[in-house]
């Protein structure tokens, strides 16, 4: 058997490492040469991963049996459709499915229309003058979005990353001016957010352990959103600070929207992922992508005992799956160039791989090159650690000491996955629960 993976971030060098897990053989098509994956593949074809035409014929000359594509962009560029047009077994949804992420319009608009619980007040603009009338005329705290793609950069909110309405109408009006055809205005919702993945095929989900991402650059959550610097997962038993009632309702809003898609629009097939965030109002659906989370993934492929081959192989011939995770902990921290978010300033670093690992540490590469015995970064994520166990004082102190078998210049943020992290959120979640925060 042979699998191509399209994509070449630290997501994708997960998902290439479960699905070999099975024994098959695999190939990917990527814009860049990760590390990783070069270990694990019988080969990278190297270019646009988004251009449709150039990637069908070099799938044509791959002979891939499943198709596997990691990011969002060329879901959104028609990757999945030509490839399902020419008769190959994609494990993604089509450009059409892919909507519920491409566009954040539409997916509000088929949330409302269609009923589907969690929804969150929202209404779009492509008027600068008009979104910033009704911004004057809010009564409570609001998030901007704009429509389209951002790589989970594009959303502002009150309080955050601007404090009045007047910030708010200034950001709204420079969106519409400058390109973005439209955006959301939507209520502020205060909680703790929380990353509820699947894998579907039409009416059928299966849903992974849930997550915690950490968008913000800086430890304590502060500093500019990025596409995330680190991650938690508690496999099975869900995060501590989220309540088990409140993941059954997220699992029934899942069930229900891809339901509906499926009867109104067309079967999703593939990875899903929604973003919620747990309310004294339950929980409330922030955002669908279209594609397992990164570093999300890197969470739940680790503690998943099946391999993700075998998971599409029996998704897309309607057979069923059983899922099995570890009853472990992870933490994932990225590391990062200096300045990631704002101004970022890649560097060499020099990774002692073998004392990393002997740490008990996992590795999954992102966006570096390899030159020689260097890795050089680019402006975005570089390496991500995963270190899994039982107790969150064992599993951090494994970050503890990485200097000397990291030179060079990174970031990594310290906080993620300590005790005090979790304390923290606990409380605030009972300040949530009891309508004081
Ligand atoms: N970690 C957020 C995302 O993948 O969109």
């Amino acid at each position: 058997m042979r699998a191509l993976l399209i994509g070449g971030g630290g997501r994708e060098h997960a998902i290439g490492l479960s699905i070999v897990k099975s024994g098959a053989e695999l190939v990917v098509i990527s814009v860049n040469k990760n590390p990783g994956l070069q270990r694990i593949s019988r080969k990278i074809v190297v270019g646009d991963e988004n251009d449709s035409e150039w990637v069908l014929k070099n799938a044509l000359k791959l002979k891939p049996d499943y198709v596997f594509i990691g990011p969002e962009a060329p879901l959104a560029h028609g990757v999945s459709d030509i490839l399902l047009e020419n008769g190959f077994n994609v494990f993604a949804p089509s450009s059409t499915a892919a909507k519920l992420e491409t566009s954040k319009v539409y997916c509000r608009k088929f949330l409302s229309e269609n009923k589907i619980g969690g929804n969150i007040e929202s209404t779009s603009f492509s008027d600068p003058d008009r979104a910033a009338d009704f911004i004057d005329g809010l009564e409570y705290d609001f998030v901007i979005k704009p429509d389209g793609l951002t790589g989970g950069k594009g959303v502002v909110v009150q309080g955050v990353h601007f404090s009045s309405k007047e910030d708010g109408a200034k950001i709204a009006r420079d969106y519409l001016s400058s390109g973005k055809s439209a955006l959301l205005i939507e209520k502020k919702m205060v909680g703790e957010e929380f990353s509820l993945q699947a894998f579907v095929k039409g009416k059928k989900i299966y849903f992974l352990p849930i997550v915690q991402d950490y968008k913000r650059a800086y430890e304590n959550d502060t500093g500019p959103n990025t596409g995330g610097m680190g991650s938690i997962c508690y496999s099975e038993r869900g995060l501590p600070f989220i309540d088990f009632e409140t993941v059954v309702k997220a699992k029934g809003i899942m069930e229900e929207l891809v339901a509906k898609f499926a009867e109104k629009i067309v079967d999703y097939v593939g990875p899903i992922y929604g973003g919620f965030i747990s309310t004294s109002d339950g929980p409330k659906l922030l955002e669908i992508n279209a594609r397992l989370g990164d570093p999300e993934a890197m969470n739940v492929l680790s503690l998943m005992e099946n391999s993700m081959m075998d998971v599409a192989i029996m998704m897309l011939h309607d057979r069923e799956i059983n899922p099995e995770f570890r009853n472990r902990i992870n933490v994932l921290r990225y590391l990062v160039p200096k300045g990631y978010g704002s101004k970022p300033e890649p560097s060499a670093i020099q990774m002692d791989e073998e004392e990393i690992l002997l740490k008990d540490l996992k590795i999954y590469y992102a966006s570096v090159h390899l030159k020689g015995k260097h890795l050089e970064q680019t402006n975005s994520r570089s390496i991500a650690l995963v270190s899994e166990g039982n107790d969150l004082r064992e599993i951090s102190r494994r970050f503890d000491g990485l200097s000397p078998l990291l030179r060079g210049s990174y970031y990594m943020r310290n906080d993620i996955g300590t005790e005090k992290m979790i304390e923290d959120k606990k409380n605030f979640m009972s300040r949530v629960m009891a309508g004081i925060a």
